[in-house]
């Protein structure tokens, strides 16, 4: 008797692990220990604001191409692997944020891009640390309770944050960063991936190189 369960149409988030050596985690906090930080654009209205970077290519401007590797060869395993595309991708934006006790982003979504990432490294780990997503396309208008929240019943849930965690989701998937109620500083790097070469075929083909 068959009991399989089809989450057809979904969103698709991967999880996985980019695991850096002791050198290669303190080359990365000194950059991040030196940038400058501005309080994130679409939240300035909110008092409570994370802050991301000046600067929004990392990768291009400091010399980070050990994580980038790293980062990449994780995304061409769910790339290639899991999602079998033909196309190859590259990372356009990159840049840090920090949140500091009391501080949360806003919903929101990443735009002009196909995906997106989040790594996570030297965070203090507890239970709310968390970032959270949200489906504001809910398959059903019916608000009916359930014993359990679970993938299949939720509009919303929370990864709870680990350091060398790396997350990639859609970039039209809500979502925020959960407030930091520790006393050290939440730090993460985000990052926005594009396809590259001829996509799409007939009159719908476009090349992005
Ligand atoms: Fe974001």
């Amino acid at each position: 008797m068959r009991n399989d369960i089809w989450p057809l149409f979904s969103k698709t988030i991967y999880v996985t692990d980019v695991i850096l050596n002791q050198d290669e985690e303190s080359k990365l906090n000194k950059i991040y220990d030196n940038i400058e930080f501005n309080k994130a654009r679409r939240n300035l209205e909110h008092n409570r604001s994370c802050e991301i970077s000046k600067e929004l290519q990392l990768f291009h401007c400091h010399p980070l191409t050990f994580l980038e590797e790293k980062i990449m060869e994780r995304f061409h395993n769910f790339s290639k692997n899991i999602m079998h595309y033909d196309n190859n991708f590259i990372i356009t934006n990159s840049w840090f944020t920090k949140t500091h006790k009391g501080q949360e982003s806003m919903l929101h979504t990443h735009k002009n891009h196909m995906y997106s990432m989040v790594y996570y490294w030297g965070n203090e780990e507890t239970e709310d640390n968390k970032i959270e997503f949200k489906n504001y396309n809910s398959a059903t208008s019916f608000n009916i309770s359930t014993k359990e929240k679970n993938i299949y019943n939720s509009d919303e849930y929370g990864f709870k944050v680990n350091n060398g965690m790396l997350i990639v989701f859609p970039t039209e998937v809500h979502h925020m960063i959960l407030e930091n109620k520790n006393n050290s500083i939440r730090k993460s790097m985000a990052m926005n991936l594009l396809p590259t070469g001829i996509i799409g075929t007939g009159d719908s083909a476009v090349e992005l190189k």
